[in-house]
């Protein structure tokens, strides 16, 4: 005999959206209706299953005092109580729809509050929940009042009817997993909690319900439409524009639009009888015309990224300041667009969108990826009987965000499959409102959606699309084509971002994309700096793929930031040293350029020696502009010399001060004189030594032992680096993923088989063979050793042997420096990293760092800190300067231990700095979920010759 019994806990696993809630409406951010918050400390109880516990906890009389606390808003799993748990798009639990684990943490929440003083007795309230993840019931003075799933949209319950002035008794079971989970299987961690804000609203009695603000905007004439719909009956006004009319009555005036360049709202107070709401309103229109998405009557390019909720404490219970953060971020690094995958963020985000400029595709909570395991089969969104849900989903989205002018595009969710739900959340969103385009890149050909949208998809693909020879449907060939993920942004990375942007610039079609992703989502712990995936002993995990982001995980932007603020700088400047012009575009949608100032600066050796303002006219969007650079400074030449341009902020902004770099570029004059070294001294043979000017070496190896009075040790060619997430790439690439080759060819345990040690008249010569253990292929590598007495030159020649069928992750070479290097100095690319492909913001100058300063703390330690076409270096007493210029790299540990590291916190400093003057570095691409690096990017293995100078610096 088999028996199931019913209980009360069957809601968790129905895959109805909940019972109870009123239904969704506009979110305002403040009313003169009185509220009170209750986020606070709250008491907490954490049981393994859903049905541990009866509900007794939710009577007034429950003594709850030897309770846990935790803070609301707040994940318990980061506060002590269980642990998270990170899968990408694996169910951490049996696929079993609608069914949950018995395993299901439970955390029960009670909260005990006053009335405060005052608080109005006529009228209602309302109990909103902001976010809970993933299922919670609701009683408030012990009655059950409804249970509700969808975490990150607003529930709100009717509770007027059971308040009392003091002692009122909150209490909120949370289950970590519920029929809901199935629907929000988003790449990122499980984090159950109550993590958004809890609060008490007064209605008073002829409040504000549901309204929408309609604020279009007229192009042509220069004229706004604003109509407030209200489901009560009120007059709106905007004194900005002198306009006082009812609800429901179209008024038109002229206005200054809203643009996320130019983010213009008008205050104004939509007032019914028993309430006044602050309004801010965005006049602009988005459309869909000739096959382009417009706003205002002009195409967008978004320079966007994804944007998930993170703080490395906190999770994804944000505040304010928080949020704050993000934004200006963005708008100091030139982004001008957010998809808020995957779930509609707080909604004070939203507001500061609107406030500080950046278009916004809102994207509903909804993501059903692990189906994809099983052929998607049982996949919600194609099984009626959840459609309740995802409708329930949508109009949450919608219903709440509806009035924010950044919002230009709904996005019906993230990596869902298809189905029939999806359609029926893109027909309810049409009809509710037809104002704004529909996003799914699930949608491939474009039955649901207004826009062709992809994630990863390569670049020659992509430049096939712009040409529009991409077929598919006829619908997805008239639509306009975004990139909603591209650029994985995964540990050093990511890289080609600078000829995608060069395709959304040369074809209209394309319409920009978005980075993935903004923000690393390590977790701070003691153990490691920042945890990722496994690191709290998961069953299932996807290590730190959860780490792909722009900025680390406390905020600090990645040189993936730094080059994606060069590569999408609204203003282009292209020069000719030469003919000393310089043309400047201005790249901007809507804004003209008087917000910026240019300057010139001109540079001997890398050095400033003049600076100047450069008058460039206030071009409107899109025009170009010839402007005249002055006479080079004269005075004592011979350096190398070249021209920098500058854009900054005029003035101080909303986002950023005065003199605040937003662009620039840098145009060479005379190129860099080239050393000559006399070979004026021959090698002498000694005891057990050779001496070649001011060096010594190793007699019987030939290998470099010091200089002057330096000691360096295990001077030879190295091919080899900690492979980068990107060189690793995932696991479902097609493409060749060369770390795990590299490692299969043995690149990372070369052999150094000495031929021969060669005493010439005016040079030493080391001849060797490089190669790893069982294979046959081979680099033979001569190096050549002069000197005019003071200094000491070395040429290395590199000649591959044998079939070559990979990259070399770099050619170079590597040395060691004892004792205490703190710095370097050095003419040539920074201040920050680059590589091959990650070289757009790569200045040339004179820049200096400590050692620990060149690290780049990638969450997962790989190859990072390479400095581009450097000149020559100081470090560690000596100077080298090298012909062609080259990549520098110095580290406390070698290539082999930062590979083997896990964390940072695994990486000890020894008592070398190991210092890699490389000739050549394999490009990154972004393979750890896109393409790999570009074929013009790569480190082929083919005859090299390189030259270093090396010379002692006294005092
Ligand atoms: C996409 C997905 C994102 C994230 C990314 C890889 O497929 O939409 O959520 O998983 O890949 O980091």
């Amino acid at each position: 005999m088999s028996f199931r019994t019913t209980s009360a806990i069957d809601y968790v696993e129905d895959v109805s959206p909940g019972s109870g809630s009123l239904p969704p409406r506009a979110r305002y951010a403040s009313s003169d209706a009185r509220s009170l918050s209750l986020n606070g400390s709250w008491r907490f109880r954490l049981s393994p299953t859903a049905d541990a516990e009866d509900d007794s906890f939710a009577a007034e009389g429950f003594d709850a005092g030897d309770w846990a606390e935790v803070s609301v808003p707040g994940h318990w799993v980061l506060q002590g109580h269980g642990s998270p748990i990170y899968t990408n798009h694996l169910y951490p639990f049996p696929v079993d729809p609608p069914r949950v684990p018995t395993g299901n943490p439970t955390g029960d929440h009670r909260h005990t509050f006053d009335l405060p003083s005052h608080w109005p007795s006529d009228g209602g309230a309302v109990l909103r929940f902001a976010g809970v993840e993933s299922c919670a019931r609701v009683w408030l003075n012990g009655t059950d009042i409804g249970e509700f799933k969808g975490s990150r949209l607003p529930h709100e319950f009717a509770v007027g009817h059971l308040l009392k002035p003091g002692g009122n008794v909150l209490a909120v079971r949370v289950h970590q997993w519920s029929a809901g989970s199935y629907l929000e299987d988003q790449d990122q961690w499980w984090l159950p909690g109550i993590f958004r804000d809890v609060t008490l609203l007064h209605r008073p009695a002829g409040g504000v319900l549901d309204f929408f603000v309609h604020a279009s905007y007229d192009h042509v004439e220069g004229l706004g439409t604003l109509r407030v719909d209200s489901d009560v009956d009120g007059r709106v006004t905007l004194p900005g524009l002198d306009i006082d009319v009812a609800t429901g009555e179209s008024v038109t005036v002229p206005v200054r639009p809203w643009t996320a360049e130019t983010p213009q709202l008008y205050d104004g107070v939509l007032a019914t009888e028993g309430e006044r709401v602050a309004l801010r309103v965005g006049f602009r229109t988005v459309a869909l015309e000739d096959g382009l998405l417009k706003v205002n009557g002009t195409p967008l390019l978004f320079k966007g990224v994804n944007r998930h909720e993170w703080h490395p404490e906190r999770g994804r219970a944000l505040d304010l300041e928080t949020m704050r953060e993000d934004v200006l971020l963005m708008k100091r690094h030139n982004i001008n667009a957010v998809r808020t995958s995957h779930y509609p963020p707080h909604p004070a985000f939203l507001d500061l969108c609107d406030e500080y400029g950046l278009w916004v595709v809102d994207e509903c909570d909804l993501e059903t990826h692990g189906f994809t395991e099983q052929d998607w089969r049982d996949n919600p969104v194609d099984d009626d009987r959840w459609t309740p849900a995802l409708l329930d989903r949508a109009a949450r989205m919608v219903e709440r965000d509806k009035n924010h002018p950044s919002v230009v595009v709904w996005s019906l969710g993230n990596e869902a499959g298809t189905g029939r739900g999806l359609t029926a959340m893109a027909e309810w969103i049409r009809g509710r409102d037809d104002s704004r385009l529909i996003h799914y890149e699930g949608d491939i050909d474009c039955r649901d959606t207004d826009v062709y949208s992809r994630m990863y998809a390569d670049h020659a693909e992509v430049e096939t699309i712009g040409r529009g020879l991409d077929g598919g449907t006829h619908k997805r060939r008239g639509l306009p084509f975004i990139l909603c993920e591209y650029g994985h942004a995964m540990g050093n990375g990511p890289g080609g971002i600078a000829d995608y942007q060069h395709l959304f610039e040369s074809y209209d079609r394309i319409q920009g994309g978005f980075i993935w992703e903004w923000i690393d989502h390590g977790i701070r712990d003691e153990r490691y700096g920042f945890a990722y995936g496994g690191d709290f002993g998961e069953e299932l995990h996807d290590g730190n793929f959860v780490c792909d982001g722009l900025l680390f995980p406390d905020r600090t932007p990645s040189p993936g930031l730094i080059e994606y603020k060069k590569v999408i700088e609204p203003v282009r400047i292209v020069g000719d040293g030469a003919d000393g012009t310089v043309r400047v575009t201005n790249g901007y949608d809507f804004a003209d350029l008087s917000a910026l100032a240019f300057q010139w600066s001109y540079q001997v050796d890398g050095e400033t020696v003049e600076a100047g303002v450069l008058s460039v006219p206030e071009l409107a969007p899109g025009e170009s502009a010839d402007v005249k650079l002055p006479d080079p400074p004269t005075g004592p030449r011979g350096g190398e010399t070249q021209w920098t341009v500058r854009a900054t902020l005029a003035a101080d902004t909303a986002w950023g001060p005065k003199d605040h770099l937003v662009a620039w570029a840098q145009f060479p004059l005379s190129a860099r004189p080239l050393t000559a070294v006399a070979q004026s001294d021959g090698p002498v043979l000694g005891e057990g030594q050779i001496t070649l000017g001011p060096a010594a070496f190793d007699a019987r190896t030939g290998a470099l032992r010091s200089i002057g009075g330096v000691d360096v040790r295990g001077l030879r060619l190295d091919v080899w680096r900690a492979p980068t997430d990107n060189d690793n790439g995932a696991a479902w690439q097609p493409d060749q993923r060369f770390g795990p080759l590299w490692r299969e060819l043995g690149l990372h345990r070369m052999q150094h088989r000495l031929d021969s040690v060669e005493l010439g008249d005016d040079a030493l010569t080391v001849r060797t063979r490089v190669a790893p253990a069982a294979r046959e292929v081979a680099l033979r590598t001569v190096y050549r050793w002069t000197s005019d007495g003071t200094r000491l030159r070395l040429t290395v020649s590199v000649a591959p042997e044998g079939d070559w069928r990979l990259p070399l992750p770099r050619l170079g070479i590597r040395l060691g420096l004892a004792g205490s290097v703190h710095g370097a100095r050095w003419f040539g690319g920074g201040p920050g990293e680059a590589y091959p492909d990650t070289k757009s913001a790569s200045m040339v100058g004179r820049w200096e760092s400590t050692i620990d300063g060149l690290q780049t703390p990638y969450v997962r330690p790989q190859e990072n800190g390479a400095r581009a076409d450097v000149r020559w270096v100081e470090i560690g007493g000596l100077r080298v300067e090298g012909e062609p210029e080259f990549w520098f790299t110095a580290r406390r540990w070698t290539s082999e231990q930062l590979d083997a590291a896990e964390h940072p916190t695994d990486l000890l400093a020894g008592d070398t700095v190991w210092v890699n003057l490389d000739h050549g570095q394999q490009g990154i691409g972004s393979q750890s979920c896109g393409p790999g690096a570009l074929e013009q990017y790569q480190l082929r293995p083919a005859p090299a010759e390189f030259t270093f100078h090396f010379s002692e610096i006294h005092g």
